[in-house]
Order: structure tokens, then sequence, then C-alpha cells
């Protein structure tokens, strides 16, 4: 699903109202239709039962905030609308709104944040709606401004919050919460999503979101190119490579998982089961020599063989037999558990620099990286998929101290020339060409030593079996999450272990056509 910037929304807006004719007051009308019905499905009692406060803003969020009083009004709520801010500011839209509601018996009343009275209704309120700010905060909430005070009361309040377009505080095109924010259950919001509810802590302050259309022609809506998209269980489904009835274990790819170290003799087994639940044809597993027998003994369907060590990691006298193994395979995921011996690391760059193959980079590949960022750049042309947590991202350059994450990644990728998947909450997957893929699976169970490994080998997996990079990519994050979402629906976040995701793999794409 695409999404799009607050730029992109006023350009819409203005196509829409310039261009095609539709008033504005119309589009507000409709954005209104939303929230009110949103609110009617979520009170408790029928609307003459209920009460509900509206805070608006002076702004165009405000206006819809006013028309959706009117309209709540007209259905029996007993409701009444707060502006913060001064009246001076009111658009002309939120202030023809204001006539509306006025026109109905009902005065927008100026919110005064120690006022007990309006505190009181708000906190008995069974719905509030929050319609502060929308797309157009542009600065840092002031914490001594009423529109904090208003912020914290909404979220200090019982009732069933309703965001209009945007909680009030999360900036739009970034997720980041510019002072304070409103918490909401619900969020409605206009025409297309934000990547304000999708990432950052924005993804946590949103609630369920629904898109509601608001009479912006189809056709501009449809035209809007998006850098930013949500990964959800069509994408999924799509890009799931499809099995040749008359495949053999050749068709669907090997993929070779090079780690492991004393020490660390899970993480490459685990990314090589995470490779051998997903599809492809063939998985081999290189590790030290001391620690191939365990291997050896965990593995049944990958074929693990040992390799050269030095103090207990990969020797670079292991290039040879890497080499060999590596020319029959179509795929490397590199760096699981390899530890971060010298050797290890040199053989790393060693790896990069002269194969052609698509590498699937993480953990201490990744690490090997760091002070030698540059030597990606040789790669450029050729796959290269990274997969670093933010700790590993910040060691290899990554910028994340402005809180934009979805900027961080994009312009890493671009830089670099890579894919960058940045896990967290929410995984970005980002391209080369400046293209972010936003996860909306997962939970806090894959929080987790051993979750990223099989994260990789199920990356190495799909591409091995002929997707596209940033498919293999974008389709593993999402099948990871959603079959830690599954574990976690039966064991909880708390007791799932790696393995547990492993095991859910296979209903996770049963329900995507696998
Ligand atoms: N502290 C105090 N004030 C702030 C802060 C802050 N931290 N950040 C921003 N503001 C102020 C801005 O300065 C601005 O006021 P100003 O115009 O006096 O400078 C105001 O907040 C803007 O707030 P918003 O209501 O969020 O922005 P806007 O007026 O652009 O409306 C919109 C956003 C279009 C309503 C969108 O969120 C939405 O809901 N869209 C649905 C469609 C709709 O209703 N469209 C109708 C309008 S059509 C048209 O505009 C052509």
């Amino acid at each position: 699903m695409k999404l799009a910037t607050a730029v992109q929304m006023r350009e819409l807006d203005r196509l829409a109202t310039e261009e095609d004719g539709i008033p504005s007051i119309d589009l507000m009308e409709q954005a209104a239709d939303g929230i009110v019905q949103t609110a009617l499905e979520l009170l408790p009692r029928r609307p003459g039962k209920c009460r509900a406060a509206v805070l608006c803003g002076a702004g165009n969020n405000g206006g819809d905030g006013i028309s959706a009083a009117r309209k709540l009004f007209l259905k029996g709520v007993h409701v009444r609308a707060f502006l913060v801010g001064s009246y001076e500011k009111l658009t002309q839209d939120a202030l023809e709104e204001t006539r509306r509601l006025s026109e109905c018996g009902l005065e927008l009343e100026h919110f005064e944040p120690e006022n007990e009275e309006q505190r009181a209704w708000c906190g008995k309120s069974h719905v509030l709606i929050d319609a502060i700010f929308g797309v157009g905060l542009s600065r840092e909430i002031s914490p001594e401004s009423d529109f904090a005070a208003a912020i914290h009361l909404i979220n200090h309040c019982q009732g069933t919050v309703i965001s209009a377009d945007i909680s009030s505080g999360v900036e739009a095109d970034t997720g980041r919460i510019l002072g304070c924010a409103v918490k909401a259950d619900r969020t409605v919001t206009f025409t297309l999503a934000k990547p304000g509810h999708a990432v950052g802590d924005g993804a946590l302050y949103a609630g369920d979101v629904t898109v509601w259309t608001i009479g912006i022609p189809e056709k501009r809506v449809k035209a809007l190119t998006s850098r930013v998209q949500t990964v959800h269980e069509t994408y999924a489904r799509e890009a799931l490579p499809r099995r040749k009835e008359d495949g053999h274990k050749g068709t669907f790819g090997k993929v070779l998982v090079i780690g492991g170290a004393v020490g660390y003799s899970g993480a490459p087994y685990l990314a090589a089961s995470g490779a051998v639940h997903s599809g492809c044809g063939l998985v081999f597993l290189g590790v030290p020599e001391s620690l191939w027998a365990v291997e050896a003994m965990k593995c049944i369907s990958a074929m693990p063989f040992p390799l050269a060590e030095k103090e207990g990691g990969l020797s670079c006298k292991a290039l040879p037999d890497l080499r060999e193994k590596l020319a029959e395979c179509d795929v490397l995921a590199l760096g699981p558990g390899l530890g971060h011996g010298e050797s290890a690391v040199r053989l790393v760059h060693t790896l990069l620099d002269e194969t052609s193959k698509p590498i699937v980079l993480d953990a201490d590949g990744i690490n090997a990286l760091e002070g030698h960022i540059d030597s990606l750049d040789g790669r450029r042309g050729r796959v290269t998929i990274l997969t670093p947590h933010d700790g590993e991202f910040l060691r290899i350059g990554g910028e994340l101290s402005h809180g934009d994450r979805v900027r961080a990644a994009r312009e890493f990728a671009i830089r670099h020339g890579c894919i960058l998947v940045l896990k967290g909450h929410r995984t970005l997957t980002a391209t080369p060409e400046g293209n972010v893929l936003v996860n909306t699976t997962g939970n806090s169970g894959l929080a987790k030593g051993g979750s990223g490994d099989v994260l990789t080998g199920l990356i190495a997996s799909l591409l091995a079996q002929g997707t596209t990079a940033v498919q293999a990519a974008a389709l593993g994050v999402w099948l990871h999450g959603r079959a830690g979402d599954l574990a976690a629906s039966r064991l909880t976040a708390y007791a799932m272990t790696p393995k547990d995701v492993i095991s859910a793999l296979p209903e996770a794409l049963i329900e995507i056509g696998g």
C-alpha cells in the first residue's frame, strides 16, 4: 500500500480543488463523514446516551473536527467541540464549519486547560476526537502550550480516542513525536496513509488505521508516485516464487550459509533452518571444523561441512574450500555467528570483493564492515542485502540521530548501492533506487537472539528461488514477522523462540498460497 507525504497530500488537495473544481469544504465534509462513521461504530450505547468531545486545532484538521462535531450532534450524540488555539487563526474552511456548527445551536468553545468543567466533560466522554493537528504539524509542540495540555488530557481520559488523519504530535513524514502526541485507539486517515502511521513511534500511536476516501478523483490518487509503501499479505502473495510442478532440487536454488565460531553454534544452524524451511532446493552450511560435528548432529536437511579454523573462528585458509562450494551455489548467506576475529573479518572482505554471487550479509558479516564500508561500493550492480539492527547500522556509518528511519535507510541504500533491511519494530527494506518498504508483521517475541539468523536464511532461500532481491528481502521480512505472529498467538511473545518461528513458517506460507 503506497504512503503519501504531507507535501504530496497538499498537492492532491490542491489538484482536486484547483484543477478538478471540487470545493475544499466538500473535501472537509467528506473527511468528517469518515470520523463520524468510526465514532458511531465505537459508541458503547445508542448515540442519544453517549457523550463525545472533539478537540480541534485552528487549521484544516480542526475544520474536519468541527464538521464531525456538527454531524455527531445531528445524530443525537451529546457533543462539545473545543478549539485549542485562537479563533483568529481559524482557516477559511474551519471558519465556515464553525458557522455551520453554530447554526445548529452548538458553539465552538475555547479550550482552557485549567477549566475543571471542560476537563470533566472530556473525562466522561465515551469518544474523544483528536483534530488538533493533521499533516500540517511542522514544529515541536511547546510543553507549556494549550496544545500540549490538550494532548495530555486526551491521553488521560478513559474514552476511546479517534485521531483525524494522524495523531496530533506525530510528524506525518517520519513518525517522529514532536514533543508529545495523542495515543489513539483508531486513526481515520484521508485518501492515503502516511509514513507516520507506519514507522517510528507514530506506528505505536496510531492505533488501528482506516483509510477514508474524501472525493479526490481516483486518477489523481493513482497517478501519485510514492517512494514509501507498506508490505501486506497481498504483496507477499504476489512475491512468493511459484514452484514448477516438474522442478527438481536444482530448480529451486542452492544456498551456502557461512558462519559460526566457538560459542556461536546456534546462529548458522538457525540460518540454515530458515533456508531449509522456505523452499530452496539445497542448503550447505560451512562452519569452523571444531563445530562441524555439532552442526552435523542437528542438521538433517542442510548439509554442514568443515572449514579451516583459527582461534575458534573461520580462518582465511578456508577460502579455497569456500570458493569451491560457492561456485556450486546461487546465494551466499554470510555472517551468522561468525565472530569478529581478524581472519573472519578478512574472509568477509575477500568474499565481498571477489564473488559476483548475491550475498545476504548479517551479524558479524556486517560488523566486519566497520570502518570499511566503502568496500561495499565495489559491489555496486551485484546483489548485496545487508540486514543490520540499529546497533550494527550505526557501526557501519548509518545515521539515526534525526529519528527519521525511512530517510536513514534510504540514504544508506542509495549511497552504497545495496539493499538495506533495517531491522526493528516495522522493519524497513530500502533499495538503491531510493524506495522504502515498511513491514507490517512481527511482534516483540522476535526481539531475541537467533531471530535475525532465521531471517537471513529465509531471504537467501527466496533469492535462490528466483525472486528479485527486493522481493526476497521484503517478502522474507514479512514471512518472518507473520510466522512470529503465529508463534506468539500460540505460545506468547515471552515464550516463543526462533525455532518456533521456523515451526510456524509452513502456516505463514500457506496463508499466502504456498
Ligand atoms: N504548534 C502550534 N501550531 C502548529 C504546530 C505546533 N507545533 N505545528 C503546526 N502548527 C500550526 C501551523 O502553523 C498551521 O497553522 P497556520 O496555518 O496558522 O500556520 C496549523 O498548525 C496547521 O495544522 P493542520 O490542521 O494540521 O494543517 P492543515 O491546515 O494543512 O490541514 C489537513 C491538514 C489537510 C486537514 C489534513 O490533515 C487532513 O485532514 N486532510 C483531510 C482532507 C481535508 O480535510 N481537506 C480539507 C482541506 S482542502 C485544502 O486544504 C485545499
